[in-house]
């Protein structure tokens, strides 16, 4: 496989059992006469929760197809999306290992040819938690997600809950539009220590690294605590994001929320979730832990 530097594109289209393929017009004549399709989109750097994702799907579909595509669009100004790893050869070497069929990695052009100016707004979702710290992150992602579904066109597209919230508002997408798409969540893949895995802990230095885990800690802190009974959230929310700050975090927000909207709950729900958005260093980590009680 060769790179083309200016790009970043794969030269060689054909691996050992999986295409590579850059445009609308060849990924629609790939697929033409395939059945069922599933779609794993990512935004590549890919690590062992994308192919997990891939391995979830497998058996559900005829034809797998991974699109690696760095979404500008969701990337606020001061965000990484300069910086974002761009690892096309590396990533398609993983997907072909994975059993991938198809990877669609277009470039800018072919999925913006013109400026985006129609996009898609989600409910008011997409403005809490996630929403309050990165505005229009969320129009961005489900704008080119649209774009991509018409594009590939699947029968099933499967999302981690890592991004509890992007996979809340894309499952809203496809209902509220009538997509004829079954969406597929996926739990969160984790390092051995509980790190949630992401493609943003490369940016971790390794003392950070270490020090990284503390987050998912004080989320399992906060879900004992609901375990054992206590029903004051914003105290539980409180007393994790003082003591991430006092290891040198930057904290976002610790929040209990309802599993199926994110709304803030009632001292009654049975089915919560708590998020944590956190800063260590320049890297900004977020997880997540579903309480059933
Ligand atoms: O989760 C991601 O990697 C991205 O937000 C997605 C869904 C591929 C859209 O760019």
């Amino acid at each position: 496989m060769a790179l083309s530097p200016a790009r970043n594109t794969v030269t060689k289209k054909k691996t050992n059992t999986m295409d590579v393929i850059h445009t609308v017009r060849e990924l629609r004549e790939r697929l033409r006469a395939e059945p069922r399709v599933a779609l794993v989109p990512t935004m590549g750097n890919l690590h062992e929760g994308h192919i997990q994702l891939i391995r979830i799907v497998k058996p559900k579909a005829a034809c797998l197809v991974a699109s690696i595509f760095v979404n500008r669009l969701q990337f606020g100004p001061k965000d990484d999306f300069n910086k974002y790893p761009r690892t096309l050869p590396g990533d398609s070497e993983k997907l072909d290992a994975a059993g991938c069929h198809v990877v669609f990695a277009p470039t800018e052009e072919e999925i913006y040819p013109q400026p985006q100016t129609f996009t898609v707004e989600p409910s008011s979702l997409q403005n809490i938690l996630e929403g309050e710290f990165r505005a229009g992150h969320f129009r961005g992602v489900a704008t080119v997600v649209l774009k991509l579904f018409n594009m590939v066109q699947p029968q099933i597209a499967i999302f981690g809950k890592k991004d509890y919230q992007q996979y809340l508002v894309l499952r809203d997408m496809v209902r509220q539009f009538e997509l004829p798409i079954d969406i597929v969540p996926a739990e969160t893949v984790r390092a051995e220590d509980g790190l949630a895995l992401s493609s943003r802990n490369g940016y971790l230095s390794p003392v950070e690294r270490k020090e990284a885990i503390r987050l998912n800690q004080q989320l399992q802190k906060v879900r004992s605590a609901i375990f054992a009974g206590e029903s004051d959230f914003a105290k539980l929310e409180q007393a994790a994001v003082k003591r991430l700050d006092e290891y040198g975090w930057k904290t976002d927000y610790i929040s209990v929320r309802r599993q199926q909207d994110l709304l803030t709950p009632s001292r009654q729900e049975k089915h919560l979730v708590v998020l944590g958005a956190s800063k260590l260093g320049a890297t900004r980590l977020i997880d997540n832990i579903e309480i059933d009680l």
